[in-house]
C-alpha cells in the first residue's frame, strides 16, 4: 500500500512545532503495517540545502498554479522516500516557513500551499511516470490547512480523472488557512467547488474547511480532541462541519519517536538513565540548574518547553510564578513566540534570581536536557490537540502537570486518591486554565514531591507508559485499508 503524505514541515528538515515530529515519524510507524509512505514537502532553502546538488529531478511542471516547479527526490531518516517541491518563486526566500523575518504571514501563502496541494493531487493521480508508466499512490494523506486543498483537488479536479481516497489530519483546528474570494479563480478549481460543502467559507476560501469537507476520512490527533472539536468552544467555527462528518472523524493519538526520545540512549544528556537508575537524573538536574543560573537545591525543579502563545496558557503560568516560588519551586523555561509574554517572563526571572530562569529561543538539544533534568513539566494549555511535550516528559520521568484537555487528558493519569491507591498515577491534571487551578496543581505537585518514594513511583509509572507509535501506526494503517476496501 503506497501512501503520499503531504505537509508543510517534517523533522529533521523543517520544524515549527509538533506537526513536523509527527509527519517525520509516520513513515516508520506505518512501515511495519505494510504501508510505504512517501513524504512531500515544500522546497524551502533549508530543505533544498540538505538534498545537495545530487538531488534528482523526477518530474516538472511548466506551470503549477502559474509558476514553474519541479520535484526532487531525497530520503528521510531511515531511508523513507522524500519528495521536495522545488518552486523558487514560492519557497526560495529567507524567513520562516509561514512568515517573513518580521513575523508577518507571507502575502502569497494561499498560492504557496495551494501549489503544494495541487502537486500532491497530481502525484497521487499518477502525474509522475517512469518509462512512460504512471507512478501513482493508493492514497493521499494531507496534514493541516497547508495541505488541505489536496483532497479538494482530488474531488473536484483530479489529475487524469484518477481520484484516489484521501485522509486529512487536523493537528490544530485553530489554524484554518482562510483567504479572500479573489484567490478562488486562481486555484484552478471548477466553479462547482465554490459551494457550501466545498471550498467556500464565510465568503472566502477556507482551505482547512475544504479539506474537512472533501477528504474521505478526517483524523485528529487524540480521541478527546476529536470529541472537543464537535463543540463551539473548541471547533473554532468548524464544529458544525465536524459533526456532519459523523463517523468519518477519528481520533488517533500521536506517538513518540523512541529513536529520538529515549533517556537511556540520549546523547544530549550528562547522564543517561532508565526507570531502574532514576538516581542518575540528579547530575542532569545539577547541569540544568547551572545552565539556567538557578541555585542548586533538591527542591522541585519545574520546566516548560513551549511556543509562547495563548493556546499554551503561558499568560496564566506567568501570573502564577510568584506562587510557584513561594511554595519552594524553581522553574526553567524555554520558549519563544508572543513578544509581550517573552518580556513579562524575562521580568519575572529578574524578580526571582536563582529561582526562575528563562531562555527565549528554540533549542532542540536544550529541550532534551530539560526533560532529562527537570522534575516536572508544566503544560497549562487552553486546548491541546495532542501535545508531545507531555509524552516526552513521561518517557523521561519529568512528570507532566497538565490541563485536562485534548491529548493531555488522554495521556496523563492524575495522581488522585483512586489512581494512587491503584498505583497507576503518572502526573497531575487540573480542570481549568485559571490562576486558582494552576496554583492548586502546583501546590499538589510540591506535596507529592515531598514524598520521595511516592514521587519515584510516579516517575517509574510514567517511564513505563508505552506511547511509542506501534498502536497508532496500526490505527492509521487500518483506516487506510478500510478506505481502499
Ligand atoms: P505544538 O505543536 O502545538 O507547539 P507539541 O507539544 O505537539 O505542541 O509539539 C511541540 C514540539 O516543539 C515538541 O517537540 C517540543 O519539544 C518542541 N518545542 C516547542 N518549543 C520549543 C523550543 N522553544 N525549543 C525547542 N523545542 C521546542
Ligand atoms: C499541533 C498541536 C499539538 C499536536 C501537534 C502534532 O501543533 O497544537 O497539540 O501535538 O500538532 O499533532
Amino acid at each position: 500500500l503506497k501512501v503520499l503524505s503531504v505537509a508543510s514541515e517534517v523533522v529533521p528538515l523543517v520544524k515549527t512545532g509538533g506537526l513536523a515530529d509527527v509527519v517525520g515519524a509516520l513513515p516508520a510507524a506505518l512501515a511495519g503495517h505494510g504501508v510505504e509512505t512517501t513524504t512531500l514537502v515544500p522546497g524551502y532553502p533549508a530543505v533544498l540545502a540538505t538534498l545537495g546538488r545530487r538531488a534528482k529531478a523526477v518530474h516538472a511542471w511548466d506551470s503549477l498554479l502559474g509558476t514553474p516547479a519541479r520535484l526532487l527526490t531525497g530520503e528521510l531518516e531511515g531511508g523513507h522516500p522524500l519528495l521536495v517541491l522545488d518552486a523558487p518563486a514560492l519557497y526560495a526566500r529567507e524567513g520562516a516557513p509561514y512568515t517573513d523575518a518580521a513575523g508577518r504571514d507571507w502575502g502569497d501563502n494561499w498560492q504557496r500551499f495551494a501549489a503544494l496541494s495541487r502537486a500532491a493531487a497530481d502525484l497521487a493521480g499518477g502525474a509522475m511516470s517512469r518509462r512512460g508508466k504512471p507512478l501513482g499512490y493508493d492514497l493521499l494523506h494531507a496534514h493541516d490547512w497547508q495541505a488541505a486543498l489536496a483532497p479538494a483537488y482530488l474531488r473536484y479536479a483530479p489529475f487524469s480523472g484518477r481520484a484516489v481516497p484521501s485522509v486529512i489530519t487536523v493537528h490544530n483546528i485553530a489554524f484554518q488557512g482562510w483567504f479572500g474570494a479573489e484567490v478562488f479563480p486562481q486555484l484552478g478549481l471548477p466553479g462547482g467547488a465554490w459551494a457550501l460543502d466545498g471550498v467556500e467559507y464565510h465568503g472566502g476560501v477556507g482551505m482547512l474547511k475544504a479539506g474537512l469537507a472533501s477528504a474521505d476520512a478526517v483524523t485528529t490527533v487524540s480521541p478527546t480532541y476529536a470529541r472537543e472539536i464537535r463543540s463551539a468552544a473548541f471547533g473554532m467555527g468548524l464544529e458544525g462541519l465536524v459533526v456532519s462528518r459523523g463517523a468519518d472523524v477519528h481520533g488517533i493519538l500521536n506517538g513518540i519517536d523512541e529513536q529520538v526520545w529515549n533517556p537511556s540512549t540520549d546523547r544530549t544528556l550528562a547522564a543517561r538513565y532508565s526507570h531502574r537508575t532514576l538516581d542518575r537524573r540528579r547530575s542532569n538536574k545539577r547541569a540544568l540548574e547551572a545552565e539556567f543560573g538557578l541555585e542548586e537545591s533538591d527542591g522541585p525543579l519545574f520546566i516548560a518547553v513551549t511556543r509562547l502563545t495563548w493556546q499554551k496558557g503561558m499568560d496564566v503560568l506567568e501570573e502564577v510564578l510568584d506562587h510557584l516560588v513561594g511554595i519552594g519551586g524553581r522553574l526553567a523555561l524555554l520558549g519563544s513566540g508572543d513578544i509581550a509574554l517573552e518580556r513579562s517572563l524575562i521580568e519575572a526571572a529578574g524578580r526571582h534570581p536563582g529561582r526562575i530562569g528563562v531562555r527565549i529561543g528554540y533549542d532542540e538539544a536544550l529541550s532534551h536536557r530539560m526533560q532529562g533534568g527537570g522534575d516536572a513539566i508544566l503544560i497549562p494549555s487552553r486546548f491541546e490537540p495532542c501535545g508531545l511535550t507531555q509524552l516526552y516528559g513521561l518517557a523521561y520521568g519529568c512528570l507532566p502537570i497538565v490541563a485536562r484537555t485534548g491529548g493531555l487528558a488522554d495521556t496523563v493519569i492524575d495522581a488522585n486518591p483512586a489512581a494512587l491507591a491503584a498505583g497507576c498515577a503518572t502526573g497531575v491534571q487540573f480542570d481549568s486554565v485559571t490562576y486558582d487551578a494552576v496554583a492548586a496543581a502546583l501546590t499538589r505537585a510540591v506535596q507529592l514531591y515531598a514524598q520521595p518514594a511516592l514521587w519515584q513511583k510516579l516517575q517509574r509509572n510514567a517511564m513505563k507508559c508505552d506511547f511509542a507509535w506501534r498502536a497508532s501506526g496500526q490505527a492509521y494503517a487500518e483506516l487506510y485499508k478500510g478506505l481502499l476496501a
